[in-house]
């Protein structure tokens, strides 16, 4: 048996000291949001913007440039350029300014919003971006409700200031009153549209002035301070007594700015510029650095877990199958929670208690990848997924920990999903499963085991049509939707027992989810409400219960 010498247990000491500095310092560096937006309101505008500052692009319409050439590599993109919408998912990380941001990027279409809700839960900081002539549109306000669920802070960017648009003092109005969140203008236009001049920063009462440049080009941002005689100049007085006013008024009446309020999701601070010129957009990603929230503790089984604890531990928010069909791979994405994460690590799997060894991690940009040899609180790792994982799993070193799992949110279309070549029944199959443990879509089975049919449940149409074309193109088979007109679902609370006591019930349809749990299939709210008043015992939910330590049904 070795003996420990005290000259051993101090230098023990120093390494430990040395290691949790260098994570406080990797944390402390840290900064990971996703944009929440209504489709058009300019996402990939600001995202190609937010690069070129970060040196990850090189050239304004990259991003598209990219993605066509993304759409080309892949055949379920395909399909996104034939709609010419956005359905997946990706992350990007970059440098700024000496800290490392993790954008995670979220599809614009709204069929695809559970795949959002996935991203939203690895997410610690959100913008919502909003076009100036449109307010707040449906996807924000949807999307808002899960930031707001999860108390995400939200950095507000009005975008397209320099077309008209609505009056910002009724679009700071629209923001407190339907989402009950306090906004502070951290900075305020002076004249928009066709006026449109610039912006006060509030904070260091500078004035930013925008000069129009021609369409996609990037305006000239010159900066004057309030007080300097030039600027009646540049600007039209009556623009400037304008914007003075409007801020008197703001700070007359407002809150001030509390970054307490602001990571607890009930303040958020308000940047009006135009991505599409990119005026507006370096301020406000400086100032998103400075008071956006770095990684903190999240919720796990045993309490809040730091990410200060030195050893790793981290979730699974998406799987993503056939990402380059060259290599007809799967990936995982893992969402970095605490400690250090290493190539070649060996953790545990908490659903499964399976040790993992995890050699060839990788680093993600779009469509690029690089192994990474080191992760820290905040980023995202992308791991070669053979099957092990699925959604919402947490991976572990030392002692056990598991994340609060990702609930499902409740499909609203059904569809039996039909093989009518029984030959291709393998491939169909495979499809199937590979799609499910994705999460691409919820699958349900009929009780009766002779209905082999899975159904297929969705939150949009989009989504069903997606999983035909990935089966026919990454699988090889045809299938047949047969829809179902049930609209809504429900997870029975206390699961088969509760169901068994009710005895016989009408106007529904009992199926179960992939985790032998009943669901309650009705064709409209009027029957779930009916089987309720006669039923006032049962129990149900639209979120299914996170499971653990059992395997899913497969086909
Ligand atoms: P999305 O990802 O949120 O769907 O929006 P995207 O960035 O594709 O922008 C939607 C449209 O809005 C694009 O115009 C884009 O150029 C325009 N846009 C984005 N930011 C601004 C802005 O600050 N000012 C103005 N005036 N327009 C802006 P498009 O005509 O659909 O495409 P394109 O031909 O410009 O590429």
């Amino acid at each position: 048996m070795s003996a420990t010498t005290p000259i051993d247990m101090a230098s023990q000491a120093e390494m430990d000291e040395g290691f949790e500095a260098a994570l406080a310092e990797a944390i402390d560096r840290r900064r990971n949001f996703a944009i929440i937006s209504h489709p058009d309101a300019g996402k990939t505008t600001l995202t190609e913007k937010l690069l070129l500052y970060g040196g990850a692009i090189q050239q304004a319409g990259a991003v598209k440039a990219r993605g066509e050439q993304r759409k080309v590599t892949s055949d379920w993109m395909e399909l996104e350029k034939q709609r010419g919408i956005s359905i997946t998912s990706t992350v990007l990380q970059f440098d700024y300014s000496n800290t490392t941001i993790n954008l995670l990027d979220t599809p614009g279409h709204q069929d695809f919003s559970e795949d959002t809700y996935r991203t939203l839960a690895a997410a610690d900081n959100a913008v919502m971006l909003e076009d100036a002539a449109k307010g707040l549109e449906p996807q924000t306000r949807k999307l808002f409700e899960v930031c707001r669920m999860r108390h995400i802070p939200i950095f507000t960017f009005i975008n397209k200031m320099d077309r008209a648009g609505r009056e910002p003092l009724a679009l700071l109005d629209e923001i407190e009153s339907e989402l009950g969140l306090i906004p502070w203008a951290v900075n305020w236009p002076i004249g928009s549209g066709e006026l449109f001049r610039g912006v006060i920063d509030r904070r260091s009462r500078e004035v930013i002035l925008f000069t129009r440049a021609e369409r996609g080009r990037q305006a000239s941002e010159q900066k004057l301070s309030l007080d300097d005689p030039e600027l009646k100049d540049l600007v039209e007085p009556e623009l400037l007594e304008q914007a003075i006013e409007e801020l008197e008024l703001l700070d007359g009446v407002g809150a001030e700015l509390d970054l307490e309020l602001v990571h607890s999701g009930d303040m958020t601070p308000v940047f009006f510029g135009s991505a599409m010129t990119n005026f507006g957009v370096r301020p406000f990603l400086d100032a998103f650095l400075e008071m956006a929230q770095r990684p903190v503790a999240r919720s796990t089984s045993e309490g809040p877990v730091n990410p200060l604890r030195p050893d790793f531990s981290g979730f699974v928010f998406k799987l993503q199958a056939n990402m380059d069909p060259r290599h007809r791979d799967r990936v995982a994405f893992v969402r970095v929670c605490s400690g250090r994460f290493e190539k070649d690590m060996t953790v545990r799997l908490a659903r499964t208690g399976k040790a993992i060894r995890l050699s060839r991690p990788q680093k993600l940009f779009g469509q690029e990848r690089a192994v990474v040899d080191d992760a820290y609180p905040g980023d995202v790792i992308g791991l070669n997924n053979p099957g092990m994982f699925s959604i919402g799993d947490t991976l572990y070193k030392g002692s056990r920990v598991e994340y609060e799992g990702i609930p499902c949110f409740s499909p609203e279309i059904f569809s039996w999903l039909r093989n009518p070549n029984p030959s291709a029944f393998k491939n169909f199959r495979k499809g199937v499963n590979e799609l499910r443990e994705e999460g691409a879509v919820q699958i349900l089975y009929d009780t009766d085991q002779s209905k082999r049919d899975p159904i297929l449940a969705a939150v949009g149409q989009l989504q069903l049509e997606v999983v035909q074309h990935r089966l026919e193109h990454e699988y090889g088979v045809d299938t047949r939707l047969e829809p179902m007109g049930f609209q809504v679902a429900r997870w029975v609370i206390g699961g088969w027992p509760a169901l068994e006591k009710l005895g016989r019930i009408f106007n529904c349809k009992t199926v179960q989810d992939a985790w032998y749990r009943p669901v309650l299939l009705f064709k409209n709210e009027w029957n779930l409400n009916q089987l309720l008043e006669d039923h006032p015992d049962l129990k149900v939910s639209t979120v299914a219960p996170v499971v653990s330590g059992v395997e899913p049904i497969s086909l």
